[in-house]
């Protein structure tokens, strides 16, 4: 089913879940795809030139959803900004806008009907390549909305009379346009307005049920991704152009992270884009996840990734009672009894010294590290009254000095986006000097069985273990306790250790 390759699939051995049974599954794919850029987006074309550019990716589409369709794919994800690229302005752009008409108020096959609007030939051609293929596509395009021109200042219609939306596309396995979504966080966006109201957008499939979508940065927001989990969305599709940033938002990291932390399925195709650091794409499930992740330097190529996944959507299931899609789990077996429960430990006996802490830059917010300064021992930082508390063993590796630090950060990030945080995470320092600690690195040699614990003002923690040169590794086990503790253990690591993070969003605080 998967190609050979550096695709990576493993499983969560450690969480017994029922296997899903054969008819409760289905095969997803996503394309990373090489983005064909126009070298010059600044410049306004028109719209046939436009229309060659796009030709030269859709193209590659239409070849990769053939190809998925051979592999038995029902639904194929295409990345954001794919077919037309980034960085335009509002008026540049303009010659790649196509109306799309809204699904909830009209029936439309783009494919059948063609006659019905003009300037539609993306819709078109992606309707099409759904329709030949039999399989539903998710793809990205720049899309345009007339709106009322209002002499009311409280109105959101631009002065030229339309919005123009980043916009996520559906087509069911005929042709037929299911979805419109447009992306509610964008990240330095000129071409692009935000929607007047968060948009909240599901479609129904006959092989799984519900899916919800989301663009690239919306991953880290309330609305719409935490909405949609509320509601009871268990399955979303993301196309995104994810800007690597390590130590703690390399895309598989943080993607993976959320989809274990969430309880959810996320579809993630990405942008291949070495220049602006962009690449990584996965199928993550709670039990599983298939990803590609070049390293800078590989040739740039698309990459098809293609696996069989389990239903989530309970109604499809036919379960009665609508789960909490979230690490809900009160459980009272703590499997963390020997570790401290907050900071003021209860076992004073066995309480670690509190270390030498000094504060470094990560992500751009200030966080305060203490070094592992032993092949092991234990360890508690505090950024404020939020703390995290590690358990180590060490096993270095060959002659290699690594150093390595745990980091506590509690507040408002506010570096490209606004977003509350509390993070704990070990990482590996860049180089020897504590100065690099939560500097970029990909690499690492050393092994470490650890006990990663923080208690959390939010139920929506995502954790992940990221080792030596993009490599993800399952966390052996982690438990969320109904107090906010929440406890990730891992141990035989397969690679050196990067990061392990437990990344907690306060949403209710990004307005603060
Ligand atoms: C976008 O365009 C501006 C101005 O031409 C340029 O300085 C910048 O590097 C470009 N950014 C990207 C991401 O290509
Ligand atoms: C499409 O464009 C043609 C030529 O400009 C025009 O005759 C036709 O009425 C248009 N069709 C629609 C549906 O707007
Ligand atoms: C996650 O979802 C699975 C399958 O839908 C469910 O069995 C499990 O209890 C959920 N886990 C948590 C921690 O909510
Ligand atoms: C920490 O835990 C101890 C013992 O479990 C408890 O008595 C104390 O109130 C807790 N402190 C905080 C700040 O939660
Ligand atoms: C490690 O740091 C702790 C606290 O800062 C200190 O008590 C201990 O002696 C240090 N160990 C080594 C080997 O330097
Ligand atoms: C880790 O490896 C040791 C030694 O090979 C083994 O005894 C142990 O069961 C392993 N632990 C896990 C959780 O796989």
């Amino acid at each position: 089913m998967i190609p050979l390759g550096v695709i990576v699939t493993f499983s969560l051995a450690s969480v017994v879940l029922t296997q899903p049974v054969k008819d409760s599954s289905y095969v997803a794919a996503v394309y990373e795809h090489n983005l064909i850029v126009n070298p010059e987006p600044r410049v306004s074309l028109s719209r046939d030139a436009a229309l060659q550019h796009m030709k030269k990716n859709l193209d590659i589409y239409e070849e990769q959803a053939a190809r998925a369709a051979q592999q038995g794919a029902q639904i194929l994800v295409f990345p954001e900004d794919g077919i037309h690229g980034f960085n335009f302005s509002r008026s540049s752009i303009s010659g790649y806008l196509e109306t799309v008409p809204d699904p909830k108020q009209e029936s439309w096959n783009p494919c059948t009907e063609r006659e019905k609007y003009n300037n539609t030939e993306v819709l078109q051609r992606l309707s099409c390549m759904a329709r030949q293929n039999n399989l539903y596509i998710v793809a990205n395009m720049a899309g345009l909305q007339p709106c009322p021109l209002s002499t009311d200042p409280t109105s959101s219609c631009p002065s030229d009379g339309h919005w123009q939306f980043n916009t996520n596309v559906v087509f069911r396995s005929d042709g037929l346009l299911v979805a419109r979504y447009h992306k509610n966080n964008l990240f330095y966006e000129d071409s692009f307005d935000t929607p007047p109201q968060p948009e909240i957008i599901t479609f129904d499939t006959p092989f799984a049920g519900k899916f919800g979508l989301l663009i690239c940065f919306d991953i880290l927001f309330q609305e719409p991704t935490i909405t949609l989990v509320e509601k009871g969305l268990r399955q979303l599709v993301y196309p995104t152009a994810w800007i690597n940033t390590l130590p703690l938002l390399d895309s598989v990291q943080i993607h993976r992270a959320v989809s274990l932390g969430a309880n959810l399925t996320l579809l993630s195709a990405n942008l291949r884009h070495d220049h602006l650091d962009m690449g990584g794409s996965g199928i993550y499930t709670p039990f599983s996840a298939t990803y590609h992740h070049a390293k800078r330097g590989d040739p740039e190529e698309g990459r098809l990734l293609v696996a069989r996944v389990p239903v989530l959507d309970p109604e499809w299931l036919g379960q009665q009672a609508k789960e909490e899609g979230v690490l809900n789990s009160e459980s009272s077996s703590s499997t963390a009894a020997d570790s401290c429960h907050n900071e003021s430990c209860s076992d004073a006996s066995t309480a670690p010294p509190s270390p030498i802490t000094f504060t470094s830059s990560m992500i751009s917010d200030p966080f305060t590290f203490a070094l592992l300064n032993e092949t092991e021992g234990r360890l508690n930082v505090c950024d404020g009254t939020f703390c995290c508390h590690l358990q180590y063993q060490r096993f270095p590796q060959g002659s290699s000095k690594e150093l390595y630090a745990l980091g506590a950060f509690a507040g408002l990030h506010t570096v490209d986006g606004r977003f509350a945080l509390q993070v704990c995470a070990l990482v590996r320092c860049a180089g020897l000097d504590q100065s690099s600690c939560g500097q970029i690195v990909e690499e690492a040699e050393s092994k470490m069985d650890f006990l990663l614990e923080g208690k959390f003002g939010t139920r929506y923690v995502y954790p992940s273990v990221l080792a030596s040169r993009m490599v993800l590794e399952e966390p052996e086990h982690f438990e969320k306790a109904a107090d906010g503790r929440l406890t990730m253990k891992h141990s035989n690591m397969t690679g050196g250790l990067v990061t392990a993070s437990l990344f907690g969003r306060m949403y209710h605080q990004d307005n603060e």
